[in-house]
């Protein structure tokens, strides 16, 4: 029988919900607000005027717009788990074009760990946060199966957003990576667009998925309010991040009762006023992840299928 990742972790967040912390001394378990000691600076040999560790031929690679990515076994895709991971290749691409090895990422919005892993895998050093502890002890779980000596550290702490510039220094972090909730995107009832017939059909037709019914969720939000509070969490984290530090965000826009909201266009504008300076924006195309779309808005109202596409926001501090 396979032991798929879902299935192991699942086993690990049962035994991890009836453990208690001191049983479990291989997974960091970090006080709300307490600052981790955590590498920052670069550890490769690289040149210190190069932004990342790619060879001419990975950086050429690198400048095509359109990304493209596949789930792998380690992603988790089980929806009773987190309804919206980005898989592991993403947090990857970006951590492997703007950082280096032994430096710093963030993730402000880490759900069960996606980032982290990516980190890990990298040897890069990691701090997520998320609001849920159910997915913070995912994420728990998922570091300590691939746990390796390399020196670097991922660790995933339970809270707020808002309060991430109680836990790092200035000028420490190269790299801020997220997928925030998509506004309120996950509070409607899911339609699996991307699906045909019977498919569509399935135990997640119809259900509201969403992440938590806390007050703090963004993703509860209109999508401008939605867009302001991100904004002021990222005001929040400059300071952390070293002049010229990237800060990704993975978005889709928002199709709600037959309007379009460009959440993206709203994000850039609010980042952009609290001292962000906006670098590309790529596309994730998911193309390859849509099978047998159902049929939507024929014949007389086009509107192009969501999923086959988001955005992948490209920012960075301004140098000083
Ligand atoms: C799109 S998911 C991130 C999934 C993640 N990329 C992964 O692959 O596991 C967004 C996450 O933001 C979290 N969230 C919502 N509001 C938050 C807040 N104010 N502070 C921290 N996390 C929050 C939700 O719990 C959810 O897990």
């Amino acid at each position: 029988m396979e032991i798929t990742a879902t299935k192991r972790v699942g086993e690990m967040v049962k035994e991890l919900e009836m453990a208690t912390v001191s049983e479990l001394p291989s997974i960091e378990i970090l006080e709300r607000g307490k600052v981790p000691d955590i590498g920052h600076e670069k550890t490769c040999e690289c040149p210190s005027n190069h932004i990342n560790c790619l060879t001419p031929k990975e950086w050429l690679q690198s400048q095509v717009a359109i990304w493209e990515f596949s789930y792998e076994k380690r992603d988790i895709r089980d929806k009773t788990i987190h309804p919206a991971v980005f898989p592991i290749g993403l947090p990857a691409k970006c951590i492997k074009l703007f950082t280096h090895e032994g430096e710093l990422v963030i993730d402000p919005f880490a759900g069960i760990g996606t980032t982290l892993l990516a980190a890990q895998d990298l040897n890069r050093n990691a701090v997520g946060f998320d609001l849920k502890q159910e997915y913070v002890n995912v994420a728990r779980c998922r570091l300590a199966q691939g746990r390796l000596l390399n020196g670097t550290q991922q660790i995933a702490i339970c809270d707020d957003a808002r309060n991430i510039p109680q836990y790092l220094k200035e000028n420490t972090v190269s790299l801020a990576i997220t997928s925030p909730p998509y506004s309120k995107f996950l509070a409607k009832p899911k339609l699996n667009k991307s699906m045909r017939g019977d498919l569509r059909n399935n135990k997640h037709y119809q259900t509201i998925q969403q992440y938590s019914q806390d007050p703090n969720d963004i993703g509860t939000l209109e999508p401008v309010e939605f867009a302001q509070q991100l904004a002021s969490i990222y005001e929040g984290i400059l300071p952390s991040l070293r002049p010229k530090a990237h800060c990704v965000i993975n978005i889709n826009d928002l199709w709600w009762e037959n309007k379009r909201y460009p959440t993206h266009a709203y994000i850039i504008e609010a980042l952009t006023k609290v001292g962000y300076e906006l670098r590309n924006v790529l596309i994730w195309d998911r193309r390859n992840l849509v099978n047998r779309p159902g049929i939507f808005g024929w014949p007389n109202n086009y509107i192009k299928l969501g999923t086959t596409f988001e955005y992948i926001l490209d920012f960075w501090k301004p140098p000083d």
